[in-house]
């Protein structure tokens, strides 16, 4: 039985109540997103959604090939050829803030849904693909952008 066929057989108010709920964050049948991705709002002046120091402590984890810190949402990762990546921590498969970075992969540590560095899914939970972002470097700041 399939979503559609699942909330005829309930009836409309508790479909109504099941579907009000999702509202948040779901996916269809075909497994697309409703748009509740998550909102990144550029700095108005570099068009950055996230730039980091990588001189500070708080980004240690980006020093070593593999390591990899989440802020405002943003997975970012020092991949395993020495290049400096990033992607949403948004999983494609249900809206979960699940994301991490694994084996020079991005995996969601909700169902497993695996996807390469550009953002393609390795596995059936990855076939929505993920959003992924561009890195530059500049001195010792990294912006993340669109
Ligand atoms: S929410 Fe990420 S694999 Fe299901």
């Amino acid at each position: 039985m399939n979503r559609k066929e699942f909330l005829k057989s309930i009836g409309a108010g508790a479909a109504f109540a099941i579907t009000f709920s999702c509202l948040g964050g779901c996916t269809n049948d075909n497994g697309d997103m409703f748009p509740d991705d998550i909102a990144l709002n550029p700095d108005p002046v570099t068009g950055a959604f996230l730039t980091i120091d990588l001189s500070a402590a708080s980004s240690s984890a980006l020093k070593n090939n593999g390591g990899y810190l989440i802020k405002n949402n943003i997975v970012v990762a020092k991949d395993l050829s020495d290049n400096y990546v990033a992607a949403t921590v948004r999983c494609s498969h249900e809206p979960r803030d699940k994301i991490i970075f694994r084996n020079n992969e991005y995996y969601c540590t909700e169902h497993s849904a695996r996807f390469n560095l550009a953002g393609s899914g390795l596995n059936s939970k990855g076939s929505n693909n993920l959003t992924t972002y561009n890195t530059s470097l500049d001195g010792n700041i990294l912006s993340i952008t669109a």
